[in-house]
């Protein structure tokens, strides 16, 4: 068995265990590299997994043609969330339509109306979320467990492709014909939205190309926070 082939069996056997003891679990799904592997496994072999993503109003066009694409391609349905619009409208009244390029502090606000808030009421009843991290993608990241209990958000969280490399995650979605970020064909490593991302030279850092014009230990959404708890190794 290739080593691909083997990771590929422990991710089996990590979101069989999600579903036996976390259900309902959903996943969110950025529609990134990571995240279509994710999504191709999870509708091939654990369709009873809900899948979600958070539209920030401010995706690239690409990210969007890719929705429309899983649709298209898969049976699992990929439910969207959106902002409130009221907080968005107080946002840009305040601080501007950009005005998360002014601070860290602004940008942050951003992030927790357009993401954070909206990924709360995905979480809403469920037990147990999956994201697509991996560990080698940030200094943030580097402590991750592949299953943890997620005490801000009052869950079950597993990052099934934390061991994973680039090069095997792509090397799944050519072998799957999977469809993928047309981004990514453009030297776009890590897609987040469209003002805050840019393309990356080769040898750059995967995620240099998300917040460009801040500090690498600054550089999370908020999403995913640090207090959480490792209870066991898969
Ligand atoms: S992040 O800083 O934007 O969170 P990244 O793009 O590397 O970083 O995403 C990490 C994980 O967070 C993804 O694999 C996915 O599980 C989740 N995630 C990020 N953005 C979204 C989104 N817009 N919708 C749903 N999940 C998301
Ligand atoms: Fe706002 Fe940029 Fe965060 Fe998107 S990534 S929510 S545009 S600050």
């Amino acid at each position: 068995m290739s080593e691909l082939q083997k990771k590929i069996e422990q991710v089996k056997e990590v979101l069989a265990e999600a579903v036996r003891d976390f259900s309902p679990v959903t996943f969110a799904n950025s529609l990134g590299a990571e995240d279509m592997v994710l999504t191709d496994l999870i509708a091939r072999f654990q369709p009873d997994i809900e899948m979600f993503s958070l539209d920030t109003g401010r995706l690239p066009q690409e990210t969007y043609d890719l929705m429309q694409a899983v649709r298209e391609r898969y049976s699992v349905p990929l439910h969207i969330y959106f902002p409130e619009s009221s907080q968005v409208e107080s946002y840009v009244a305040q601080s501007g339509v950009n005005g998360f390029y002014d601070s860290v502090e602004n940008r942050k606000e951003c992030c927790r109306i357009r993401k954070v808030q909206p990924l709360k009421r995905a979480l809403v009843g469920k037990k147990a979320w999956l994201t697509g991290m991996r560990r080698d993608q940030a200094v943030t990241r580097g402590s991750l467990a592949v299953s943890s209990f997620d005490a801000d958000h009052g869950l079950q969280k597993f990052n099934p492709l934390l061991d994973w490399t680039n090069a095997e995650v792509w090397e799944y979605l050519k072998q799957n014909d999977v469809p993928y970020n047309k981004l990514h064909d453009r030297f776009y490593p890590s897609i987040g939205c469209a003002p805050c991302t840019r393309s990356v030279t080769p040898g750059e850092d995967i995620r240099s190309g998300r917040w460009w014009w801040e500090n690498p230990e600054n550089k999370e959404c908020g999403l995913h926070v640090a207090r959480i708890t490792p209870i066991k190794r898969v």
